[in-house]
Order: C-alpha cells, then sequence, then structure tokens
C-alpha cells in the first residue's frame, strides 16, 4: 500500500508560499498540510484564514488545515469558508470536542482530532464515529525539525487498532523521514506529514519519493 504524503508549508519560504504550494503540487503532494498556531496553545505563530484563502487558488489539493489554536470552536466556520478540506483540531483544544466534530462536519468538512505525544488513545473511544481523520503528533506541536518520538509508533498501532474497519485515515506528524517513515506506515499510518524533510533541499520531487519510498 502506498502512503500519502502531506508537506507541511511550515517549513516553506514564507516570502513565497503559493509558489511553493505549485510546487509541492507539481512534486508529489497528496495533501498540503497547513500549519494553524496561535502563540497560546503552542509556543509560536503562523497564519490563519486570509492566508489560507490566498493559498487556495494555487492548487487543487486537499488543504490539510491542523489547527493548533485554542479555542477552535469559534474559529472552524473561518477555515471552512477559507478553503479547508480537512480541519484538525487538538484534543484539548475545547471543553467539548465532539461538538467540534459535529461542527466541522456540518460545514461539509472532514473532521480529524489530533493527539499530542502524551495525549492517551483512550479519548478517541466515544468519538470515532464522528471522525475522518486521527493526527498524530510524533513530536510536540510548535516547530518545524524536531526529533521523532519512537513510543508514538506504538500509539499509531492502537489508534488503528481502535479504529477497524471505519473509513478513517491516520496520519502521523513531526520528524517523519526516510529514516523513520517505514516504522509509521508499518504501525498503521497512510498520510505522513513531512516539513523539514520535503523542503530541506530544492528537489522536492525527489525528497517526497524518498519518503514514500521508504514507506513501501
Ligand atoms: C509541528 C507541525 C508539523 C511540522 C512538522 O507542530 O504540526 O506539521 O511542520 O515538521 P517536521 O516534518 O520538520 O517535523
Ligand atoms: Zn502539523
Amino acid at each position: 500500500m502506498t502512503v500519502k504524503i502531506a508537506p507541511s508549508i511550515l517549513s516553506a519560504d514564507f516570502a513565497r508560499l503559493g509558489e511553493e504550494v505549485r510546487a509541492v503540487d507539481a512534486a508529489g503532494a497528496d495533501y498540503i498540510h497547513i500549519d494553524v498556531m496561535d502563540g497560546h496553545f503552542v509556543p509560536n505563530l503562523t497564519f490563519g484564514p486570509p492566508v489560507i484563502r490566498a493559498l487556495r487558488p494555487h492548487t487543487k489539493k486537499t488543504f490539510d488545515v491542523h489547527l493548533m489554536i485554542v479555542p477552535a470552536q469559534p474559529f472552524l466556520k473561518d477555515y471552512a469558508d477559507a478553503g479547508a478540506d480537512i480541519i484538525t483540531v487538538h484534543a484539548e483544544a475545547d471543553v467539548h470536542l465532539d461538538r467540534s466534530l459535529q461542527v466541522i462536519r456540518s460545514l461539509g468538512k472532514k473532521a480529524g482530532v489530533s493527539l499530542n505525544p502524551a495525549t492517551p488513545v483512550g479519548i478517541l473511544e466515544h468519538i470515532l464515529d464522528r471522525l475522518d481523520l486521527v493526527l498524530v503528533m510524533s513530536v510536540n506541536p510548535g516547530f518545524g525539525g524536531q526529533g521523532f518520538i519512537e513510543s508514538q509508533v506504538d500509539k499509531i498501532r492502537r489508534v488503528r487498532d481502535m479504529v477497524g474497519r471505519r473509513p478513517i485515515e491516520i496520519e502521523v506528524d513531526g520528524g517523519v523521514s526516510p529514516e523513520t517513515a517505514a516504522r509509521c506506515a508499518e504501525a498503521g499510518a497512510g498520510v505522513l506529514v513531512a516539513g523539514s524533510a520535503v523542503f530541506r533541499t530544492p528537489d522536492y520531487a525527489g525528497n517526497i519519493a524518498a519518503i514514500r519510498d521508504a514507506a513501501r
């Protein structure tokens, strides 16, 4: 089974973001992974709906929007309107996670939940039927280029077991490279997010292919 690759534009050149999105699209990206940070849930700030809206005309690929913001619920419609296809919230972002997932689907978007490295898989148990995607963080969110946390491979496996035959994608984010991709895929991840491993050299196509091949 071939995995999907979702380049994270956190590692792109922000001064040329539209061009960078077109480049990873042409280089074989399956999804465009868009990291939204609020300087509160995570110790870093990126961008919000206006930037996503500006990027939307540059590609037809799925916009995989990873919200690292708290609260998330009041802003879900803004991200849907800006052009998100998948909207992922962190398990800790809202007091009422179940409602956030319902809101995302009511906006006609795919609903994801993200688990920090310390967040237990048990939180998924009663929301499985509201999910289209589970995002397992293999770093503490906030920055690109961090080291892969090995304990999350076992978490991916446990998420896969919980998901069973449901049509829920399992995505892994943080420290994914040709060195770590195989372990993630073997454990059950079907979508691999990669920031620095894609953007580290100008050969985006080669870098994406290297991750995909390693995961095969
Ligand atoms: C981290 C972000 C990631 C980040 C991954 O908070 O959610 O998507 O861009 O970067 P790498 O692949 O460099 O670890
Ligand atoms: Zn991310």
